[in-house]
């Protein structure tokens, strides 16, 4: 291929088009694998009552018979958090692409672990930057305590330079829980499976495509 042709064919291939092919869309989805998954058995999980970012509390009862992709971090977080939802929602939109039926069948949920300063409103606008379906919730300090504990996430805050500028440093885990709220698996939020693929999405597309029936 010329020069020219190579500038021509980038010219004329939307960018769109171009990153979804780069980030796999073509590919189909694996299918699902046979036997128990990894957190089988795992005391992991467990009923909550908390507050969406759309104001509405919401029960786990209410996500039964689906599965759950849950996340702990908070919308301050200056690093960690927000390339992890990247990750994981990244790859939640490429099983998307290749899988849009089991796909359906997946909540994305983040919880945070900082009350005090993730409101209702806080949460919403900080879920919506990473995929339209990912509802963010809240709860009051004792309800947040709890459903961390179940989840096995611990989180403390961390002392900034102003009483509002505190970090809160905390467990790094996505679960993928099961359709009876039983966990699943563990989801890669980070890269160590794969190195120099940071940001690659095809790690939590392809672990979704394992476990989602
Ligand atoms: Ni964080």
């Amino acid at each position: 291929m010329t020069v020219w042709m190579t500038k021509t064919f980038f010219r004329a291939v939307p960018f769109a088009l171009l990153a979804a092919f780069l980030v796999g869309g073509c590919q189909p989805a694996g299918s699902p694998v046979a036997g128990d998954p990894p957190l089988t058995g795992a005391r992991i999980g467990g009923p909550f009552t908390l507050t969406g970012g759309d104001g509405k509390r919401h029960a786990s009862s209410e996500f039964a018979g689906r599965y759950t992709l849950v996340y702990f971090g908070y919308s301050y977080c200056p690093d960690v958090c927000p390339v992890d939802l990247l990750h994981l929602m990244n790859g939640l939109k490429l099983f998307e692409r290749q899988d849009p039926a089991r796909a359906a069948k997946v909540q994305p949920l983040f919880i945070t672990v900082d009350p005090e300063r993730d409101t209702p409103d806080a949460v919403a606008k900080f879920a919506a930057q990473f995929h339209p379906r990912l509802l963010g919730l809240t709860g009051t300090p004792d309800e947040i305590a709890r459903v961390a504990k179940a989840y096995l996430v611990s989180y403390r805050k961390v002392p900034g330079t102003t009483p509002d500028s505190y970090l809160m440093a905390h467990t790094q885990l996505a679960y993928l829980m099961g359709p009876d709220g039983q966990p699943v698996a563990l989801i890669p939020t980070d890269d160590v499976r794969s190195p120099g693929n940071e940001g690659d999405p095809k790690l939590v597309a392809a672990e979704l495509a394992k476990w989602v029936k």
